[in-house]
């Protein structure tokens, strides 16, 4: 009989984590089926008890259920909790585990731009939010020099740093700081929702970057943002929103079936259904 996987969010329809995981699970001769589940806003417990009790495999949690989740994890995995965030869980002898792997799927996607060097990068965050707060948590572990974060509202970014530092180095600054000190930067990464759905709006101007700042935006859609098409008209490397979509799908899979799946082969799906 085939396990049973999914997400769970509202909205949900346009999610694309079904077509890469149900064909990993073909690709791998694996029987799983992974589906779309459409959550009203008081029903995720209802929902994960409900997968618990019929045996499935794991889910995934997408917007806006990743924290509001917690509760409802019989054990927390130590990078889940500092991030206060589960986009991953794991049913396994009646138990169900929840994990991050949207932070360490962004690590892993910018890794290849770096040649793996991270030692010595000076980072700006862009963007305090659930999506932020993961990236800043697993970029904190890769040895960068320093990392500071620009928000709109600068409490949201003092809380970060507050509550998952790691000793590194970190100022917050507004966005209009931020535009101003872009020069410092080798890594800018956008997490803010300004740019979704809108080829109009960019949450700061980037004519201040320096040749070769590797730029990313974690929107896939569309997949090119005002964002990154004037960090590319700047000079700099530039990465879209896909691949940590991707890698943050690879490492739940991993999580789920032991396995790694082929990440290229996901890459591409995503972007045919994108029409990239
Ligand atoms: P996610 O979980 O996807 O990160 P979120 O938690 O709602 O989403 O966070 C959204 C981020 O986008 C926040 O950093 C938010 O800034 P505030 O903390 O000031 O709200 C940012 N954001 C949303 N709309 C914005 C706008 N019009 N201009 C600037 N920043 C914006």
């Amino acid at each position: 009989m085939k396990k049973l996987y999914g997400v769970l969010g509202n909205p949900i329809e346009h999610s694309m984590s079904p077509l890469i995981h149900n064909d990993a699970f073909k690709r791998n001769e694996l029987e799983g089926e992974y589906l779309p589940f459409l959550v009203e806003e008081n029903a995720i417990g209802k929902a994960v008890i409900g997968l618990k009790a019929i045996g499935a495999g794991g889910f995934n949690v997408t917007v806006p259920f990743k924290e509001s989740v917690i509760p409802y994890m019989d054990a927390l995995d130590p990078f889940a909790k500092e991030v206060g965030a589960v986009n991953t869980a794991v049913i396994k002898d009646g138990l169900i585990t929840g994990y991050n792997t949207d932070g360490p799927g962004f690590v892993k996607s910018l890794a290849p731009l770096l040649d793996h060097q991270f030692a010595g990068k000076r980072v700006l965050v862009i963007g305090a939010g659930g999506a932020a707060r993961g990236i800043y948590c697993a970029m904190a572990k890769t040895g960068v020099e320093k990392m500071d974060i620009a928000n709109r509202t600068l409490s949201a970014a003092k809380k970060i740093v507050a509550d998952c530092h790691n000793g590194i180095h970190s100022s917050v600054l507004s966005l209009d700081e931020a535009e101003k000190a872009l020069g410092f930067y080798d890594i800018i990464i956008q997490t803010t929702s300004v740019g979704l759905s809108s080829l109009h709006e960019s949450p700061i101007s980037l004519l201040g970057i320096k040749e070769k700042t590797v730029v990313c935006d974690i929107i896939y859609n569309p997949l090119k943002t005002k964002f990154l098409c004037e960090a590319e008209n700047n000079g700099a490397v530039i990465q879209t929103g896909v691949d940590m979509f991707v890698q943050q799908a690879a490492l739940a899979f991993e999580l789920w079936t032991g396995i790694s799946p082929n990440t290229e082969r996901m890459r591409q799906l995503v972007l045919e259904k994108l029409g990239g």
